[in-house]
């Protein structure tokens, strides 16, 4: 899986807004390994789709535009960066556009296998923490340290809620409480890799957690064992 001796993978999964963002990021700074966000390349991909004027539900129209894309995937200050056909999409990546779309992409099979490729592909640069859906399920089923992060529902929205209004001034609770159940039903019912518990996971409710418990939770386990 790694070319590094001692190479590490802390797998973090959970549904959007459970917190792993935020805590795989601080994880990764404590113990000084990579940081990879898995869903901003399902995200990047929808950005390309969106920009090219693909239908994210014409399955076969995505594979072909995938086909033809040029990815450049790099470590920058510890942090697993890319560029799509030389442009860096980071900006646009949470934007509504991408947001409202990314579950669509994320459902199509060969979409996936070739996420799943691109991110073991990652572990040859070391150790590192990698957030998402199905990271310790299936992208790295062998990884010495899964976790699973939840939250519940009112809790999540609430905390996207917070973050729409600092990213973008506006938001109403009830349409993101909305918006995330729509994503959370596609994502844990989709036929590929679901969002599911992995297999020997640590089940984190983060519901009445702060951030900083939860990275220390997970900062202190790994350096544990
Ligand atoms: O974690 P996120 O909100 O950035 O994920 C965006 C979308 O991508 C979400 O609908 C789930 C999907 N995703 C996935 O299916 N598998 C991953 N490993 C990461 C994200």
């Amino acid at each position: 899986m790694s070319n590094k001796v001692d190479a590490f993978v802390v797998a973090v999964d959970g549904p959007s807004a459970s917190g792993k963002s935020t805590v795989s990021r601080e994880a990764a700074k404590a113990l000084q390994v990579m940081y990879v966000d898995s869903g901003a390349m399902y995200r990047g991909l929808t950005w390309k789709a969106v920009r090219e004027g693909v239908d994210v539900k014409n399955a076969q129209a995505v594979i072909d535009m995938m086909g033809g894309v040029n990815w450049e995937i790099f470590v920058e200050d510890l942090i697993l960066r890319f560029t799509i056909d030389g442009d860096d999409p980071t900006d646009h990546l949470r934007s509504e556009p991408v947001r409202e779309r990314v579950a669509d992409i994320a459902v199509i099979p060969e979409v996936r296998q070739f996420m799943v490729d691109r991110l073991r592909e990652t572990a040859t640069f070391g150790s590192l923490v990698m957030e998402g859906r199905d990271i310790g399920s299936v992208v790295f089923p062998d990884a010495a340290f899964k976790y699973y992060l939840d939250a519940d529902p009112e809790e999540r929205a609430r905390r996207r809620h917070l973050e729409l209004l600092e990213t973008e001034g506006k938001g109403n609770v009830d349409e993101v409480l909305n918006s995330l159940a729509r994503r959370d039903k596609i994502d844990s019912t989709r036929a590929t890799a679901p969002l599911q518990i992995p297999l020997g996971a640590v089940v984190i409710n983060t519901t009445a957690m702060s951030i900083e418990d939860v990275v220390q939770r997970i900062v202190a386990d790994v350096n544990g064992r």
